[in-house]
């Protein structure tokens, strides 16, 4: 059995989400990778840092957290106010980062990020902010230090997206990626088609742990944009700024324009494209996140609520479209335990 130390920096909606799913399929881990998961920190904003050298019990901590109590009141833990002091005393394996995604200047995150892989910890991150801003420095540092650091829960939440372009497509040329990215939009969008009001399932996504802290960055587009950058440097290795992508969210799309477009067979969706010419790999990309009305025909038209699709356009493989949910506790969570678990091969 392979015991891996880990250590949980953001323990809200997604950070109980992978700790949830750890304790539901701890045998499942057993039995098919022989695999022992040891829960020895987390740490979110208001109750810093926590850590058990034996490891923290997870229903306990799910609990207290549920009650908004303070996760301190666990048996024999040391504490430090922050996770950056408590990254530089303690030990871990690996870092699962899932703070919340600041596309500013990905702070915290960014400097969870940085001490962990200079210390040789792995990383794993649902945090769309680093890897947005700053993919490309930090997968170099991870190299450096020999070690690994896995993004998958950040783009289409565990839908396997990243890992699909790195293993499953290696060798396929890809000139053009064109999907629906953010759970939450598509969520309004397709409530809205069928008659409900904005605010109401705005109110309703948040509910159910899709949008982000301020939902702003969901519905005026810029999480979509944060996505877009993530797979402009993942899957056809350009750094774009947040500037280079053209973008519109859906708070200008009225109910009349949804029924409208739906009384003409159409669906609109908030659809992010990145492209180059086909025959031209070094071409720069053409990047875009606007609502577009979809012949109903359309693959992507088809994708309601939650779910959102992402379609890969290559040389070998023609077209590939893969269909998953998109935002939610456990379905991000998931991206995070499938990092977990290749990065735990390799230990
Ligand atoms: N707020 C995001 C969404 C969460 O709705 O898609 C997942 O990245």
């Amino acid at each position: 059995m392979k015991r891996v130390r880990l250590s949980i920096v953001g323990f809200g909606v997604v950070g109980q989400g992978l700790a949830e799913l750890l304790h539901t399929k701890r045998e499942l881990l057993r039995r098919t990778f022989s695999l022992e998961v040891v829960l020895v920190s987390v740490s979110n904003s208001r109750h810093g840092f926590i850590y058990r050298d034996e490891g923290l019990d997870i229903p306990t901590l799910l609990d207290l957290s549920a009650r908004r109590q303070p996760l301190t009141q666990h048996a024999d833990i040391q504490h430090w106010p922050n996770a950056l002091e408590g990254l530089q005393a303690t030990t871990a394996d690996v870092l699962a980062e899932a703070t919340w995604t600041n596309l500013q200047d990905a702070e915290p995150g960014i400097s969870h990020i940085r001490a962990a892989l200079t210390k040789g910890i792995h990383v794993i991150s649902a945090n769309k902010g680093p890897a947005a801003l700053a993919a490309t420095e930090l997968l170099t540092l991870a190299q450096q230090h020999g070690v690994q650091l896995r993004l998958e829960a950040t783009v289409m939440a565990g839908t396997p997206i990243l890992s699909t372009v790195q293993e499953g497509m290696a060798g396929v040329n890809i000139h053009a990626v064109r999907g629906i990215l953010n759970g939450t939009t598509n969520y309004i969008l397709t409530a809205m088609a069928r008659g409900r009001n904005y605010a109401e399932v705005l109110a309703e996504a948040q509910g159910l742990g899709y949008a982000e802290a301020d939902p702003t960055a969901d519905v005026e587009g810029y999480d979509v944009v944060a996505k877009t950058l993530i797979l402009a440097a993942l899957v056809f290795g350009q750094s774009l700024k947040p500037e280079q992508v053209k973008r519109e969210g859906i708070t200008g799309i009225t109910r009349e324009q949804i029924q409208q477009a739906a009384h003409e067979g159409k669906r609109i969706k908030l659809v992010a494209s990145l492209s180059r010419a086909a025959d031209m790999p070094a071409a720069p990309l053409e990047a875009r996140v606007e609502p577009i009305a979809l012949a109903a025909e359309d693959a992507l038209a088809q994708v309601n609520g939650v779910m959102n699709a992402l379609t890969f356009h290559s040389d070998s493989l023609s077209s590939v479209t893969i269909i998953g949910p998109g935002a939610g506790r456990l379905e991000t969570g998931q991206g995070l335990l499938a990092d977990l678990i290749a990065v735990s091969k390799t230990l």
